[in-house]
């Protein structure tokens, strides 16, 4: 049986498990040790914004996960987190321009200082719709943290607060990053530059 080697460092070409016809090609475009330096950046300027107050960290399933568990302990304060989910891409690279509430946040927004934490921030819809979910549950304060954003995506009129790494528009994958539910765990953030456009 043929193993998928997961080692992006070297650009290297990953087979593709899902068919043994395709091969996606990966390039590194952001380094684990690049997204570790920016990763502890962002935590001090939180914790410095937050000083003496407590934090929510809501982080957007799935795609934010590893982000928020990095960033996460990068926070000197009292923080604690919850998870919410919206509908995504499925196994298609572009938006469908709707975004459905999936799962909602487990513990009370109300009062409190919350982080929504993505990972990538596109055409901004996802956020916009997120950022009314939570309003109408009246927090003390509302910010936006993405590791990453497509600023030349965007259709909605929304900014990041802590944002990681502006990119190109290209699809990226890795770092809690997926096309169809794959390269999530890889340690760095790469560009799929081929593979299948399933919708
Ligand atoms: P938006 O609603 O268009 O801002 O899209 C945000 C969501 O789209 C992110 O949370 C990701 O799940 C997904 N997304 C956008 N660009 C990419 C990409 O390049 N790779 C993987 N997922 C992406
Ligand atoms: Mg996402």
């Amino acid at each position: 049986m043929r193993s998928l080697k997961l080692e992006t460092r070297n650009c290297t070409t990953a087979p593709n498990i899902a068919g043994k016809n395709s091969v996606d090609k990966l390039r590194v475009l952001i380094t684990r040790e690049q997204i570790a330096a920016k990763v502890a950046q962002m935590g001090e300027r939180i914790s410095a914004d937050f000083a003496g107050e407590t934090i929510l960290l809501i982080g957007v399933l799935k795609g934010a996960t590893i982000f928020l568990a990095d960033l996460a302990r990068q926070i000197k304060l009292d923080t604690t987190f919850d998870f919410i989910a919206v509908s995504s891409y499925g196994n298609a690279k572009q938006q469908s321009g709707e975004v459905k509430l999936l799962k909602d946040v487990d513990c009370s927004v109300e009062g409190r200082n919350i982080i929504l934490v993505e990972d990538i921030l596109d055409t901004g819809l996802t956020l916009t719709y997120l950022q009314n979910v939570l309003q109408a549950h009246r927090p003390k304060s509302l910010k936006v943290a993405a590791l990453l954003d497509k600023i030349s995506r965007r259709t909605e009129p929304i900014h990041g607060d802590y944002v990681g790494f502006a990119i190109p528009d290209e699809f990226v994958v890795g770092y809690g990053l997926d096309f169809a539910e794959r390269y999530r765990n890889l340690p760095d953030i790469c560009v799929l530059e081929s593979g299948s456009e399933t919708g």
